[in-house]
């Protein structure tokens, strides 16, 4: 395949960007998106130019670290897949494709497609765990009942890989979907609700103080999502936080 790239070249978090055509050939259909990104990397090298940064880790959909918006799409054209499950296949010979970086205050450009998401990790170690005994006294995991639909929800919750792909769909930079995903997995299962309180006011708060903007139920967040994370979390989310700030002690 023969493809026109446009691709946002930014040499660090204050330079000024723009976007810049490279025209590559010999691309397969059965490359995914990043081995040909890999290729025109190892072009460019060969050419003496700098080679297009951007993050990758598993190339299997797991890590959440591939955040590129293609064609004005977090993670590409296909739904339910990352972009490094994205295959060239999906495009014709001859396209032309816009690859950018995630958009939001709260994700600055580190250096080309690279964005620093170190804010999603600081929501997390706000609140996003379970505080566990674990100086012998472990407790066999099948001993404490949960429904199964409770956990269905949990496991389905769990899925979110942090790559903020619904930060960059929303227009409001909104990280609802992930701080209710992160939530929800723990407030669904009994080992959760002893910190249940805590956790939702502490990572609201911090995803507050990070600068992502409100949420307004317009939903293309869950619609991008690449684990299909549900609007329900956030409902769930809105509940917890309500619960633990009205009865909070003072
Ligand atoms: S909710 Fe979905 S889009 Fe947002 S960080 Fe998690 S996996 Fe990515
Ligand atoms: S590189 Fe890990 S999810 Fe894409």
């Amino acid at each position: 395949m023969k493809l026109t790239l446009k691709i946002w070249r930014q040499a660090g978090p204050d330079a000024k960007g723009a976007m810049v055509d490279y025209p590559i050939d010999g691309i397969s259909e059965d490359m995914s998106f990043l081995e040909m990104l890999d290729v025109l990397n190892d072009k460019l090298i060969r050419e003496g130019q700098d080679p297009v940064a951007f993050d990758h880790d598993c190339r299997e959909g797991i890590c959440g670290m591939c955040s590129l918006y293609i064609n004005g799409r977090p993670h590409g054209p296909e739904r339910h897949i990352t972009t490094c499950q994205l295959h060239m296949r999906k495009f014709k010979d001859g396209d032309t494709i816009y690859v950018e970086p995630w958009r939001s205050a709260a994700f600055p450009v580190i250096k080309d497609l690279a964005v620093d998401r170190g804010a999603f990790d600081r929501i997390q170690a706000a609140g996003g765990f379970v505080s566990v005994n674990t100086m012998g006294n472990l407790v066999d995991a099948n001993a404490l009942p949960v429904p199964k639909a409770h956990s269905d929800k949990a496991f389905d919750a769990a899925a979110c890989i942090g790559c903020g792909a619904c930060v960059a769909a929303c227009p409001n930079g909104s990280a609802m979907l992930f701080v209710s995903a992160k939530v929800s997995q723990y407030a669904l299962l009994p080992q959760g609700r002893p910190e249940a309180k805590e956790r939702a006011l502490n990572m609201v708060e911090q995803m507050d103080a990070e600068g992502f903007g409100n949420c307004t139920n317009i939903g293309a967040c869950s619609i991008e999502c690449p684990k299909d994370i549900s609007l329900e979390n956030i409902a769930r989310l809105n509940r917890e936080y309500l619960v633990a700030e009205m009865t909070k002690e003072s």
